[in-house]
């Protein structure tokens, strides 16, 4: 994706993968620093929130969600900025999903959940439950993002607040009176080639009891390798509609782009190498 965007505009640099366990993240941290050729760089699984203490400046909302996915320097300073937050919203956009009033299950207490926490209580949502399979980060969750559901309360305007809450995974509040359900952990990802047939969450949790389900309810995996993971399998079987992970990672990448480059970036061929590299890579 960013091999192509380099190609489409001319610039002569690269993207290049590190595998960085948690002992090394300072050490490559410090590499970007002392190279003057690192345009930036992003931050994934599972140091989003470590690398938050190894910048100089965090940039956008990264303080507000708690995690760090880009990179760049600036005037000799290292700034993290979370490009998530926009990526999952503009992948909503793109699929004409608008949190605005949504009761939504997050699944998951990530970095990447985080940022998607923000993102719908940004946007309006009017709920947002968190579930996790550690409770202790979802409630960790909870509490760092509690400012974040007061986005509303704007001065001379009527007071708005959402709803943020951690929920246990056999409580029913993770299938009554929800719209949307959000998959924002690892689970259902392929490791290498082995495509694992695992959901986050029981399909049961789809149904609910009979006409209690928001009529345009939406199942959104943040997973991108499959595609089609069993999470949206199942929710479209149970009539949902779905929206895979390939929006969120191509404009977050976008917005990464942007930031190393700023200029605009070009997100037809970053699409059209993403979608053609995952088709490549796994059968979906
Ligand atoms: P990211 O930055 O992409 O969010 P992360 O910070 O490592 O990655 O978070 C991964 C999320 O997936 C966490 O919510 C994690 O749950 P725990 O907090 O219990 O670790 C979740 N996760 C990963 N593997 C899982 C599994 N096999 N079953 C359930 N949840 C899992």
């Amino acid at each position: 994706m960013h091999d192509a965007a380099f190609a489409a505009c001319g610039i002569a640099a690269r993207y290049e993968a590190w595998d960085v366990a948690p002992a090394g993240l300072a050490a490559a941290v410090a590499r970007l620093r002392s190279d003057a050729t690192v345009l930036g760089a992003n931050v994934t699984v599972p140091h989003k929130q470590s690398v938050v203490g190894l910048v100089d400046v965090l940039g956008g909302e990264a303080a507000a969600i708690g995690a760090v996915n880009t990179l760049h320097m600036e005037e000799g300073r290292l700034v993290g900025t979370n490009t998530d937050a926009e990526g999952f919203l503009r992948s909503l956009t793109e699929a004409g999903l608008d949190p605005s009033g949504k009761v939504v299950v997050l699944i998951g207490a990530g970095g990447a959940a985080r940022a998607v926490a923000w993102a719908l209580l940004h946007a309006g949502a009017d709920e947002v439950r968190v579930t996790n399979r550690t409770d202790s980060a979802a409630r960790a969750l909870v509490d760092d993002l509690r400012p974040a559901a007061s986005f509303g309360r704007r001065p001379g305007r009527p007071e708005r607040r959402s709803r943020l809450r951690a929920v246990e995974r056999d409580d029913d509040q993770v299938s009554r009176g929800v719209d949307w359900w959000v998959n924002a952990t690892s689970v259902g990802m392929a490791r290498g080639d082995a495509v694992p047939d695992e959901t986050p969450l029981p399909a049961t949790a789809f149904s609910g009891r009979a006409g209690e389900r928001a009529p345009a309810a939406a199942a959104i995996d943040l997973v991108y390798r499959p595609r089609r993971t069993r999470f949206l399998r199942e929710a479209a079987e149970a009539g949902l509609v779905t929206v895979d992970g390939l929006g969120m990672l191509l404009y977050q990448g976008a917005a990464a782009f942007e930031s190393w480059n700023g200029r605009e970036a070009p997100i037809a061929a970053m699409r059209a190498a993403l979608e053609g590299a995952l088709a490549a890579e796994v059968r979906t």
